[in-house]
């Protein structure tokens, strides 16, 4: 379990970008160090960057954000999000809102069983071959375990073999292991490609066979979280829709992510909004936990939906989503980067079970927010809205000055700096002349 922090921030939003990230350290306990690194002021500096990619020339910024509200598991957390696109970190920390007035999100994640995967072809008799590879389980065991002897003493290593067979491929029958393989706080890349690979050569022996591939499967379905939210209808209400029409939209609006791929990637691609920016912020392999998340989509053989929505008995909104996360808190760049350590900081997980617990509450926050927006008003006004606060902040207002900056530039559909420029002096002389 992390720290003691409270999420709720009350006008956050209205800050300016430095008192936030004053906010943040002082909350989070961050050094000076840490906050200039998510100022990116000191992130990663050249050199590390030159030894973690080839033909390196400099680094790439995005944006990050802190999001707020979030309660996952009866703890608070601050979630920061690096993402270039506008709108995602407000509606997380809209929708986190909501669910926290239901008590918050309740996320399990499974162990951290990553599958690593050892083709094996130029076989006789495909099911014998299977047979004897089983037969040898605990020899093979110990060899994955052998080539990581820290990671077993922390309680991990091989869990289990499986042994499949595909009778007929283009390159004729084969068999395929699955070494099952507990990373714990790791994400496990290397480990299971270090240990696949160390046990090709008994496999070789065992089968009589050819091995090809030794490599880890990104469809990580043995390590999976299930977050659920459950949001009071009166909660959900919007404008002129009550709570409880919005609550039936949302429902509606996932019959069609359920029902149509065309529909599911879009709805998927809103879940993935927020998980990728906590990923990416945390220096976590965003693009294994994409593989993962739509192979798992389509696992049934058409794509659907990650998420489900429905209504309870009381009225309650409830949605829940499952998925892979193949996250880790310790090595690769979650160590290197220091913008992702300070990132793990705020976060104050400690585990790779608790990383991937909150991650998962995020994806199914940003669904609820992009549910609830596009079966009632729309996803453009929001959008709108807050493009007008990014420009009334931009432009110098504070305090109650962003709200009337924003409502004037909406109201007049002009958003642009130049306009917030000129309201906010118009609206500064103003209050100076009434004051
Ligand atoms: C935009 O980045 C994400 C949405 O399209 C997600 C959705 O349609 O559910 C708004």
């Amino acid at each position: 379990m992390g720290r003691d922090i409270d999420s709720r921030i009350p006008g956050f939003y209205k800050l300016s970008s430095a008192d936030r990230l004053r906010e943040v350290e002082v909350r989070a306990g961050l050094s000076e160090k840490e906050a200039a690194a998510l100022r990116g002021l000191e992130g990663l500096d050249l050199g590390q960057a030159d030894s973690m990619c080839e033909n390196g020339v400099g680094t790439f910024g995005l944006p990050l954000g802190i999001a707020v509200n979030f309660v996952v598991n009866d703890q608070d957390y601050l979630v920061p999000m690096a993402i270039e696109e506008a709108s995602v970190i407000a509606a997380a920390s809209h929708a986190a809102k909501l669910v926290r007035e239901g008590g918050g999100f309740v996320a399990k994640a499974s162990d951290s069983l990553m599958i690593g995967q050892i083709q094996v072809l130029g076989l006789d008799d495909p099911q014998d071959a299977r047979t004897r590879l089983l037969a040898e389980r605990e020899e093979l065991l110990a060899v994955a375990n052998e080539q990581d002897p820290i990671l077993v003493e922390l309680g991990g290593g091989a869990r289990d073999l499986e042994v499949r067979v595909f009778s007929e491929t283009l390159a004729g029958p084969m068999v395929v292991v699955h070494l099952i393989f507990d990373c714990r706080d790791a994400m496990g890349a290397n480990t299971i490609n270090t240990a696949v690979e160390a046990m090709a050569p008994l496999v070789e022996r065992i089968t009589g066979g050819r091995v090809l591939l030794r490599i880890l499967s990104n469809l990580a379905d043995r390590r999976l979280v299930r977050a659920r939210a459950t949001v009071p209808s009166e909660a959900l209400a919007l404008n002129d829709f009550d709570g409880g029409e919005v609550a039936e939209r949302v429902v509606q609006a996932y019959a069609l992510a359920a029902a149509d791929p065309y529909r599911a990637a879009t709805h998927n691609k809103g879940i993935m909004n927020g998980i990728d920016a906590v990923l990416v912020a945390t220096g976590n392999d965003w693009r294994a936990v994409e593989a993962g998340a739509h192979a798992y989509a389509a696992r049934f053989g058409r794509y659907a939906s990650l998420s489900a929505w429905e209504t309870d008995a009381a009225g309650n909104l409830v949605g829940t989503l499952e998925m892979p996360m193949a996250v880790g808190v310790v090595g690769g760049t979650t160590k290197v980067h220091p913008a992702a350590r300070a990132a793990l900081k705020v976060l104050g997980v400690e585990t790779a079970q608790e990383l991937a617990e909150v991650v998962v509450a995020v994806g199914l926050a940003q669904n609820l927010a992009a549910l609830r927006a596009l079966a009632t008003e729309g996803i453009q006004r929001g959008h709108m809205e807050l493009h007008a606060r990014n420009m009334a902040i931009a432009a110098g207002a504070r305090g109650n000055l962003v709200d009337k900056v924003v409502a004037r530039m909406v109201e007049e559909h002009t958003v642009r700096l130049d306009k917030a420029e000129k309201l906010l002096s118009e609206m500064s002389s103003q209050e100076t002349i009434l004051e």
